[in-house]
């Protein structure tokens, strides 16, 4: 058997791991809200017309962070719309994704869910038709505690005690010339300035992501982020970054390899906003904000079709991605990269949650269930909270397309408050079980608790309404440590948890 080693020193620490880096995106498009979260009598619907199947599904990831409400939707949106009596609310035309909006969930409805998920709201404002206007009466609408025209027209609206919303999105993928009203750098980089300053003089304790470029591969890429930071670096906290993969070649081997794009994605970033940063002589280091990733490519052809016969349809069943099991691997090798990134990423929000582009799936009237991409997630956001610990990892290698040296083996490690440790492995080998040997160094006397593997012999096997667990975790019982060393075997085409609990005398 081929073999792979890992060193783990409890003095070698990439830094704490933001648990924001387990988030999600729910956009008012497609069926994410209305058949998604949100279907009025359903069976298991809550008086507020909240799924409680999904709600559950969703509690089991533990998701801390929820981006609202677009996404592309946003850059046509007026929050206005969105509060008040639902009668009196406005349909509007959605020119983002040519739909018929109805804002029948609106703010106070999605703040509420939040709170019933057990998640935070981080809300995105319109910066393609609004402005710093409409950015500053938001924040003092959701955060202003009373006595102002708008935070009482949030009491009157039946939220007595301040949302307290603390992330905000300025704008989305600005860069796009999708994007309802998109802008140049300097632009959009004027007007993230403006309306950052408004925002936070409004309310100082909240934290503002400015737009990067809506993908890696823009024209417009490294010029973007450093041109419109030099205009709001110091009124910023974060820069976003979005970044979807498919597999259209069917090149498994190659696909698998796009978490390395992720890497010098994320480092290439890093590095230009420490420039912007160095130029201007700035104490400050800015974080990144991974806001959307996944992969996507299953629906769009289908898409075209029902955009064309449903233009200004509602609740339609766009971006619909049936993922399989090779994209459950990515999604873990992407999980395992923002880990060790952990130093600088401090947000992702895995785009989007439910139904569109999403780990969780529902039918209409029907059952709920867990895409294949669900359980890398749910393992890294259950055991991955800690102290991400900087690995060093040998492995052998294949070349593919991009890339000449592709390890078979990727993983990384988690030092976890209980003392345990978690180990995330990839083994992308499409034919052999690779044995992993970590060097276990000053972490005392210490045995294998679990070791949970994602594997299924077909790269395409999905999970449906009637196979909801044709892909799933199952569970290893091979591995052992022995004077601080671990041997484990990992199974072809596989993503691994392996939790390492102290040994009890
Ligand atoms: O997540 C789907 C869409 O992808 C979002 O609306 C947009 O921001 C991105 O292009």
């Amino acid at each position: 058997m081929k073999t792979a080693t890992l060193i783990l020193d409890r003095d070698y620490a990439i830094g704490e791991v933001d648990k924001r880096l387990f988030g999600s995106f729910i956009e008012h498009l497609g069926r994410a809200v209305y058949g998604g979260i949100y279907e009025p009598g359903h069976p298991t619907a809550d008086q507020y017309g909240f799924r409680r199947d999904v709600m559950e599904m969703v509690r089991r990831l533990d998701v801390p962070v929820v981006r609202y409400p677009g996404g592309n939707f946003v850059s046509g949106f007026n929050w206005e719309d969105s509060i008040g009596p639902r009668e009196s609310r406005p349909k509007r035309l959605d020119l983002a994704w040519f739909t018929t909006e109805t804002n029948e969930v609106g703010l106070h409805e999605f703040v509420r869910w939040c709170r019933e998920a057990g998640t935070e709201p981080m809300y995105a404002i319109n910066l393609g038709t609004r402005g710093p206007d409409a950015a500053r009466s938001i924040v003092e609408y959701c955060n202003h505690p009373s006595g102002t025209q708008l935070s009482d027209l949030r009491i009157k609206n039946g939220a007595k005690d301040p949302f307290g919303i603390k992330l905000w999105c300025l704008g989305n993928e600005m860069d796009g010339p999708w994007q309802i009203c998109a802008k140049t750098a300097y632009e959009y980089g004027r007007a993230a300035h403006e309306s950052a300053k408004l925002m936070k003089w409004v309310d100082p304790s909240i934290e503002l992501v400015a737009c990067g470029s809506s993908a890696y591969d823009m024209p417009t890429f490294g010029t973007w982020e450093y041109q419109m930071l030099m205009e709001c670096y110091e009124d910023v906290d974060y820069v976003s970054l979005h970044r979807y993969y498919n597999n259209r070649a069917g090149n498994t081997p190659d696909f698998l390899a796009r978490s390395l794009d992720l890497d010098g994605f994320i480092k290439t970033v890093v590095s230009i906003c420490d420039a912007v940063g160095g130029t201007k002589h700035s104490k400050k280091k800015l974080n990144l904000s991974f806001d959307e990733w996944n992969v996507w490519y299953h629906s769009n052809e289908q898409d075209e079709e029902i955009k064309k016969r449903d233009r200004w349809g509602r609740a339609l069943p766009l971006l619909e991605d049936i993922y399989n099991f090779e994209d459950a691997l990515l999604v873990g090798a992407l999980l395992i990269t923002f880990l060790r990134n952990a130093d600088r990423v401090k947000i992702a929000c895995m785009a989007q949650l439910v139904n569109v582009i999403a780990p969780i799936m529902t039918r209409t009237g029907g059952g709920v269930w867990a895409q294949t991409i669900y359980w890398p997630l749910l393992c890294v956001s259950k055991y991955g909270r800690g102290t991400a610990l900087r690995p060093v990892v040998k492995s052998p290698e294949y070349a593919c397309t991009d890339y000449d040296h592709v390890p078979y083996v990727d993983a990384t490690a988690v030092l976890r408050e209980d003392g345990s440790i978690a180990i995330f492995a990839i083994n992308r080998s499409m034919t052999e079980d690779i044995e992993l040997t970590a060097d276990l160094r000053g972490f005392g006397d210490l045995a294998v608790a679990q070791h949970l593997y994602l594997h299924h012999d077909d790269v395409n096997a999905v999970n449906t309404e009637l196979q909801p667990e044709n892909v799933r975790l199952q569970e290893s019982k091979g591995g052992a440590v022995d004077g601080g060393q671990l041997r484990i075997a990992l199974p072809r085409l596989s993503f691994n948890t392996i939790i390492l609990a102290p040994k009890r005398n």
